[in-house]
């Protein structure tokens, strides 16, 4: 194992979905050298949006939120490398479109709070991308290989 290991759960939203965005941004984070462990495409009923979203209850946008989450297939994903879960974060932009600067996921795609095409594990939130990961993901469905190209990525050791 080494710091190139850390991974983190990211999303592509039911609007991200619809609006044929998965492709565009999963190529992102394969364009950024993060590595792919695992991905599957699939629907959220209302108890798993309650638990992922959990940290919401009660306020005002929750049950906006849980529709919204879904109201439509997802696009699930699990990816690996140094620092993923700030950098992912980074690379999404901010919670509002409108905030997020261009060249951002939510500032390339999005306009709207409650349409912002994106989740991602937040870095600031200890432990949140082992959680997320372990609610949507099985150990059998997370892919252990050797992504050749790590060694192009990283200046230092293995990978
Ligand atoms: P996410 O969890 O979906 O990746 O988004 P985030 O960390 O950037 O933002 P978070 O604070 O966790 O909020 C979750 C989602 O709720 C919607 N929201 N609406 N109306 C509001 O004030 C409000 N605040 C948040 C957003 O769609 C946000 O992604
Ligand atoms: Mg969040």
């Amino acid at each position: 194992m080494s710091h190139h290991d850390e991974r983190t759960f990211v999303m592509v939203k039911p609007d991200g979905v619809q609006r044929g965005l998965i492709g565009d941004i999963v190529s992102r984070f394969e364009d950024r050298g993060l590595k792919l462990v695992g991905a599957k495409f699939m629907q959220i009923d209302e108890e798993l949006a309650h638990e992922h979203y959990g940290e919401h209850e009660g306020k005002p946008f929750f049950e906006g939120l849980v529709e919204f989450i879904t109201s439509g297939p997802v696009f699930a994903m699990v990816w690996e490398g140094a620092d993923a879960t700030r950098q992912v974060r980074k690379m999404m932009g901010e919670t509002d479109p409108a905030d997020s600067a261009p060249g951002t996921i939510r500032g390339d795609y999005g306009l709207d709070l409650g349409h912002n095409v994106i989740h991602g594990s937040d870095h600031e939130d200890e432990g949140a991308n082992e959680r997320e990961i372990d609610l949507f993901f099985d150990d059998a469905e997370l892919v252990d290989w050797e992504m050749d190209t790590a060694d192009w990525v990283y200046e230092d050791e293995s990978h």
